[in-house]
């Protein structure tokens, strides 16, 4: 049977968030070429956290023109119908070969900040050339929520502390289809 889309409220417009990855990507190929002029000319690897990121590092990497690598992994944070963060567990594709590379580990969104501090953790391990860390969203720190300090180098949008679905982000697995950041509105 086909099912409706739920009761939602639009948070970051699809124009938006257009505009904003494309000024991410800007950035971040800025910063890596001149990471690679005036510090190690390491290959550039981006490593997407599957799969909440996956809109959201699509449209990032097709406005960075530059040379460089996907390396997916896939972690998991929020089993089922949760919405806050039940401790991480890595399901695969951590790539084991990341020594000498700048490396961008990209995520849909910082909450408690232990999927990006495991995540970082890991790739230090590795000594590659750098490592940064960009998020489409950033939740609001304010109410308690981030268990773990993490140092992000770019950031799409600051939002409060709400449970967003859409662009990537699911409930339960489902809406990540919804082309807007949005809340759920009670049904
Ligand atoms: P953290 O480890 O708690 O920072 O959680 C990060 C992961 O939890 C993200 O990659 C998302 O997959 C998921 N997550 C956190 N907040 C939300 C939300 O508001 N909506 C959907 N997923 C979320
Ligand atoms: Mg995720």
């Amino acid at each position: 049977m086909l099912q409706p889309m739920p009761a939602t409220r639009v948070l970051i417009p699809r124009d938006r968030i257009a505009h904003r990855v494309a000024e991410l990507g800007a950035q971040l190929t800025a910063d890596l070429l001149q990471a690679q002029r005036t510090g190690t000319d390491g290959r550039i690897v981006l490593v997407p956290v599957l799969t909440g990121a996956m809109l959201f590092v699509a449209d990032l990497v097709r406005a960075m023109p530059v040379k460089l690598s996907i390396r997916p992994v896939t972690l998991s944070s929020y089993p089922g119908t949760a919405t806050s963060s039940q401790g991480v567990t890595i399901q695969g594709g951590v790539p084991t070969d990341l020594a000498g590379a700048h490396v961008v580990v990209v995520d849909d969104i910082l909450d408690s900040g232990q999927t990006l501090a495991l995540l970082n953790r890991l790739m230090l391990a590795q000594r590659p050339a750098s490592v940064r860390i960009a998020v489409l969203l950033r939740k609001d720190a304010s109410t308690g929520r981030r268990v773990e300090h993490v140092e992000v180098d770019y950031v799409g949008f600051d939002i409060p502390d709400e449970f967003v679905i859409g662009y990537g982000l699911d409930y339960d697995g489902f809406y990540r289809n919804l082309p807007d950041v949005c809340v759920l509105e009670p049904s």
